[in-house]
């Protein structure tokens, strides 16, 4: 571990608290050169790091800069404990690929504060400017054949709801079947994209894409209407990296047992859908029905006007509460 790190991760467990140069340097084993090398350097990146002569170094309370040290001192499980985050990357699900594709392990996951080329469900983009939300992708390597892997998507959808309910206080509600609703407003998409293995049918790997929108500042007029973020919806304090952790957490606690399919059922609580008309919106037309249920495969159950009943899996085809 470089020595910047190990300041990153003394300085985020002691935030708010005056220490010395000295100490640091000894409890780190590192030099005092090293340490304040380091500490210059966080400075130039944007932590608020007071230096103070006969009291050393603070890092302020309210600082909420995403690191790899930051997220997993609030992690529980070391399941996703290989942590990247960078300052900007064209997409994050991208970089999961590409590290994929080079041989990265189950659970390498990737942080970045800002994407130029953030990339959503049916081609769209998804807006990520610098500091505004969390945007993150995990590589999985799941057991499970290519038609079953949708219900990642649905697993992290509910990972996310308790997440975002644990840290901020925020209850959300899903739509199917990758969004996640604030007070009827898209809050957070995801995007789960997979490597099929043809002979064996089994993903090579799958990239779980997840953005969550924390603050409302950069949204282009277009999707103010409808989109919405955390801060816009509490006033409660959070740290990005306290809600990153968390989010990881969730995700593996339903990973560990995803042959089980339990989330499911909180899935479905959470769905604003189920019981109501709906829009199908599908490449050969859309037509209203009503959404009836989720089904083991995380395809959704709906009957159209002539009670057809139809079973919808998320390939091209979105929906719209009607
Ligand atoms: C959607 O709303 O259609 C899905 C949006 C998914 C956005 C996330 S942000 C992190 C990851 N990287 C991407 O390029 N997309 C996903």
């Amino acid at each position: 571990m470089s020595a910047k790190s190990d300041v990153i991760r003394f300085l985020e467990q002691n935030k708010g608290s005056f220490l010395s140069g000295n100490d640091m340097a000894q409890q780190l084993g590192i030099s005092r050169a090293a340490v304040n090398k380091a500490v210059k350097s966080l400075i130039d990146e944007g932590y608020e790091i007071s230096a103070v002569n006969n009291k050393g170094y603070c890092l302020s309370a309210s600082s909420d800069i995403l690191s790899a040290e930051s997220i997993k001192l609030n992690m529980k499980n070391t399941f996703f404990g290989d942590i990247k985050v960078y300052k900007e990357v064209s997409s994050t699900n991208a970089v999961a690929k590409e590290l994929a594709s080079n041989g990265a392990a189950e659970g390498t996951t990737v942080f970045s504060m800002c994407q130029t080329a953030g990339k959503g469900r049916l081609g769209r983009s998804f807006i990520s400017p610098m500091g505004s939300g969390i945007y993150m992708s995990v590589i999985l390597k799941p057991q499970i054949k290519a038609e079953e892997a949708m219900i990642i998507t649905s697993a992290a959808a509910v990972a996310v709801s308790r997440a975002v309910s644990k840290v901020c206080g925020l209850e959300t509600a899903i739509k199917w079947v990758n969004d996640v609703y604030a007070n009827g407003k898209k809050l957070c998409g995801i995007l789960t994209e997979a490597t099929i293995n043809f002979e064996t049918r089994l993903p090579d790997y799958v990239v779980v894409g997840i953005g969550i929108n924390i603050t409302p500042a950069a949204f282009p007029d277009e999707i103010k209407g409808i989109a919405t973020s955390i801060k816009e919806n509490i006033d409660t304090e959070f740290t990005q990296s306290k809600l990153a952790a968390a989010l990881l957490d969730e995700l593996y606690n339903i990973y560990k047992d995803l042959d089980k399919k339990t989330f499911l059922d909180e899935y479905k609580k959470r769905s604003f859908i189920i019981g109501h008309d709906i829009n199908v919106i599908a490449p050969s037309g859309s037509y209203t029905a009503t959404a009836l249920d989720i089904n083991e495969l995380g395809n959704l159950i709906v009957k159209d006007k002539n009670g057809d009943i139809h079973t919808l899996n998320s390939g091209e085809i979105s929906v719209r509460k009607i």
